[in-house]
């Protein structure tokens, strides 16, 4: 889909062709009531209350005098915030959303617009008319083609503008992989897509198969891969927008093409849905691709450890004990419990890139299913200003996360008789005991874990990958490079100035 920002007066808007105008009202009446038809017709709708305060409350109004577009609707946009205006575009498009409508007008000129207002119109309008069409062709990709985004003042929400189409790639790209069923995405099929993505100057793509694994004593990752006839894929990739000293950010994305539970098999119902057990990793291909777009200053890895998790004769057994690439040994105590069995390895490896911070984003638990719902994906950290990062990134992306405790008495459950540890505890508190295993192989790194069970895919009718967290990842890497241009400033000033006394 393509955006267009413009500048549109309310004049203009009225006079924009298109085949749906969608136009934002905030509650907040203008002091002086304009007297185009646009304005004209929300003073007149304001005055006889057939709009509700609120938001995503819409009036839907066919050939209204004035208007070149045929389809004209309003929808309430509460306080004109990005959270409101996200939730009014997806109500509004959502409704537009008809086979004669293939170019929008969506206007945002009644209300103060913001980089974070702009950035949330672009997001959620494209998410409103996504479809998936690689296994069903029939579904006819959306016919909703061309959106002009009109505003007061382009120049001053540009930034806010480009960064949410970067956005939407990402978060498509991620939607593509994880809706994918898991015979049309393999870890092999994974490693291609990511060497794909090394097509862009600025990304570099290596992928190591099970030998190589091997080799790197990777016993955890490998056991989980065991039971399966596809063979394991472990993909690194580099993206290099900073400068060559400049730690990068590891991103580590769980890549269980299909969870099954292994020996420790899953029931029947909804198995299906572990298709998307490798939202992780179509997180950090989708982030990875929304960067090649965005061009950043920042080093970022991303490491993917991929495989199926597969019951079969020669599947790891519960009770089975193997040894990791840090050295620890793990009773592996229940197969289904495998995403941290494969991302202690890639966490050991992570190590070596020296990185400023480590990010592990896995589908990993029901329990944060049960503790977070849908809405926000789970957050932990020992480290409080990684924390504070990633939950502010997640803030102004509209990506939500919130943090979890990681308390040591956590960890109590994982002790084994048999190896240093075992790979689960008992049911209580399941998201952070798996995060508890976790730390025990990020050691002193600057770690932080998403679990994103509940944040990665929409179950029943509206089933699908929602591309989080793309927005969140893609915010906080924003956020660093601004931070390192900030230090790195003074330097220049000093350096390529000379001072007048
Ligand atoms: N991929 C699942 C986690 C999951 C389950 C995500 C349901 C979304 C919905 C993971 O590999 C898993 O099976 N975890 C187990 C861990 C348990 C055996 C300690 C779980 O959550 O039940
Ligand atoms: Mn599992
Ligand atoms: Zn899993």
């Amino acid at each position: 889909m393509d955006f267009e920002l413009k500048s549109l007066s309310p004049t203009q808007a009225a006079q924009l062709a298109c085949d749906a105008l969608l136009v934002l009202v905030p509650d907040a009446r203008p002091a002086v009531e304009g007297t185009d038809a646009l304005s004209q017709l929300v003073a007149r709708v304001n005055k006889a209350g057939d709009l509700e305060a609120g938001v995503a409350k819409l009036l839907a109004c066919y050939r209204p005098e004035g208007f070149k577009a045929a389809r004209v609707c309003l929808v309430r946009a509460g306080d004109g915030s990005a959270a409101s205006v996200r939730k009014a575009v997806a109500a509004g498009v959502g409704a537009l959303r008809q086979p004669g409508v293939q170019r929008l007008g969506l206007v945002l000129s009644l209300m103060d617009s913001s980089d974070a207002s702009v950035r949330a119109a672009v997001q959620a309008a494209a998410d409103a008319t996504y479809t998936f069409t690689t296994t069903k062709p029939s579904a006819k990709a959306r016919s909703l083609r061309h959106v002009v985004l009109g505003v007061n003042q382009p120049a001053s929400v540009r930034q806010g503008f480009e960064t949410g189409k970067a956005v939407v790639s990402g978060v498509e790209f991620a939607k593509e992989w994880a809706n994918r069923p898991a015979n049309h995405a393999t870890p092999s099929m994974l490693a291609d897509a990511a060497r794909k993505l090394g097509r862009h100057a600025s990304i570099k793509t290596e992928v190591l198969g099970p030998k190589q694994v091997e080799a790197l004593g990777m016993g955890s990752f490998l056991a989980v891969a065991k039971g399966s006839a596809e063979p394991l894929r472990f993909i690194v990739m580099q993206y290099s927008g900073g400068a060559k000293s400049s730690a990068p950010v590891v991103l580590v994305g769980k890549g269980i093409t299909f969870d099954t539970g292994g020996i420790s098999i899953k029931p029947a119902a909804e198995m299906d849905e572990m298709k998307f057990d490798m939202g992780g990793a179509a997180s950090v291909l989708g982030t990875f691709a929304a960067l090649a777009e965005l061009q950043p200053a920042i080093n970022v890895v991303g490491l993917i450890p991929s495989c199926e998790n597969m019951p079969d004769g020669l599947a790891v057994k519960p009770g089975d004990v193997v040894t990791s690439m840090s050295g620890q040994t793990i009773e592996i105590l229940n197969t289904d419990a495998e995403g941290r069995l494969i991302l202690c390895d890639a966490l050991t490896y992570a190590a070596r890139f020296k990185p400023r911070s480590v990010v592990d984003i896995a589908t990993l638990t029901g329990a944060c299913v049960i503790a977070l719902g849908g809405v926000r994906s789970g957050l932990f950290s020992p480290r409080d200003d990684l924390a504070q990062a990633l939950q502010a990134a997640g803030d102004a992306a509209q990506d939500l996360c919130w943090r979890m405790p990681l308390d040591d008495e956590y960890a109590e459950g994982l002790k084994s008789n048999f190896a240093d540890m075992g790979n689960v505890a008992g049911r209580a508190g399941g998201a952070i005991t798996a995060a508890k295993f976790l730390q025990k192989f990020a050691n002193d790194l600057p770690w932080a874990h998403l679990d994103i069970a509940g944040t990665a895919w929409k179950g029943g009718a509206a089933k699908g990958s929602t591309g989080r967290p793309v927005p969140l990842l893609l915010q906080y890497l924003i956020d660093q490079a601004a931070l390192d241009a900030a230090t790195s400033k003074p330097k220049k000033a000093t350096t390529g100035r000379t001072r007048k006394a």
